[in-house]
């Protein structure tokens, strides 16, 4: 068996993707040249900047190109090796996508602490985890008793997030899609409020939840209900942008958030985050969460889809809100 499967875009969605818009092609499996190892990938990290990047829209990332390879977060094992730093056996992290063999280099990978586990390594430590503290962080914001409200909530890094703000002493009221999830918010991660953004109270919700304001908004979603929340801004409160989630998942530009006239008039600080701009914020996320997750004070919840072919169909189950926490695919065991 020299075979390796790659799944690469076929065509480009015009709202959500499904397996319809990818192509599973089988390849021969790559062989290391000088320095470089062979690497089997076991599991992959799904991430909704996967599914922005199936589209023709351009941010700060660029779009995949028909027929290129979709890129993502994975951890693999080295398999052979002609890089002395990546003996055979070891566990590495790194973006490989959507492969089951890669030649990588030292360097471009991380090694991974024999026996620390997929979900350590691909949420808590990677791009969810340090996202949520980074992005605390960047917010400078956080005092005891302050009412912290996060979308997706049970999502990779609103997960996160909720058990962040509950440490720094933070109110937190944590939205999610469905009971099943608010459920999880509230029972699992434990935030003080749980709301499931779907019901048709939700003003009424909000109203009980955060009588006063929000005085921090870690927001992951954008769009209808970003603006709605909006609605709720306190005097001075800091909201802090990091997903458009809802924007992303549409083929309407109006999908976007619009509303800036109540935080304008309440004098927030409306903070842009972008982690590829965030070095020294990320830096120290890594530090500190590698210190929570050892000492067992933060854990990550995962969905995990079973198969390498199974990667498009849970690409949009998790952007469709059908996963808990964030979705790993099991390519290999
Ligand atoms: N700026 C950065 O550097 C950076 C870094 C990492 C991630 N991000 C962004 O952070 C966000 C979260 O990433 P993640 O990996 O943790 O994903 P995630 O939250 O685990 O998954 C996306 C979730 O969004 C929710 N959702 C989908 N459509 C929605 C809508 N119309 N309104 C409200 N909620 C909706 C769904 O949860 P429900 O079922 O609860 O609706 C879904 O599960 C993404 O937008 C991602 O691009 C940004």
């Amino acid at each position: 068996m020299t075979e390796n499967r790659v799944i690469r875009l076929k065509a480009r969605p015009v709202e959500l993707p499904g397996p319809e818009h990818f192509e599973i092609t089988a390849e021969p499996r790559p062989k290391p040249g000088p320095g470089e190892a062979l690497i089997q990938i076991e599991a992959a990290a799904l991430s909704p900047w996967q599914g922005q990047r199936l589209k023709d829209f351009r941010n700060y990332t660029k779009p995949f190109e028909i027929g290129e390879v979709i890129d993502g977060d994975t951890l693999g094992r080295v398999m052979q090796s002609n890089a002395p730093e990546l003996p055979v056996g070891t566990m590495i992290a790194g973006r490989l996508g959507w492969r089951e063999w890669a030649v990588t280099t030292p360097g471009t990978v991380e090694i991974v602490q024999e026996g620390q586990s997929a979900e350590t390594t691909l949420v808590t430590l990677s791009s969810p985890g340090l996202t949520a503290y980074a992005g605390l962080n960047a917010a400078k914001r956080g005092m005891p008793g302050e009412t912290l409200v996060v979308t997706s909530a049970a999502g990779g890094v609103g997960s996160h997030v909720v058990q962040l703000g509950l440490m720094a002493g933070m109110r937190v009221v944590g939205l999610a899609g469905g009971e099943a999830k608010r459920r999880i918010v509230e029972e699992k991660l434990g935030a003080h409020v749980a709301i499931d953004y779907r019901a048709a109270d939700l003003e009424q919700q909000f109203a009980k939840a955060f009588p006063n304001g929000f005085d921090l908004f870690y927001d992951t979603v954008g769009g209808a209900l970003a603006d709605q929340i909006f609605e709720h801004t306190a005097k001075f409160a800091t909201i802090v942008l990091v997903g458009r989630t809802a924007a992303n998942n549409s083929s309407n530009p109006g999908a976007d958030m619009a509303n800036v006239r109540v935080p304008w008039g309440q004098n927030a600080n409306i903070i842009g985050f972008n982690r590829y701009d965030r070095p020294l914020e990320w830096a120290e996320a890594r530090t500190r969460m590698e210190r929570l997750a050892a000492d067992g004070k933060i854990n990550s919840l995962v969905s995990w889809a079973e198969g390498f072919e199974a990667a498009p169909q849970a690409l949009q189950d998790m952007l469709a809100g059908r996963n808990v926490g964030k979705t790993l695919v099991r390519f290999h065991s």
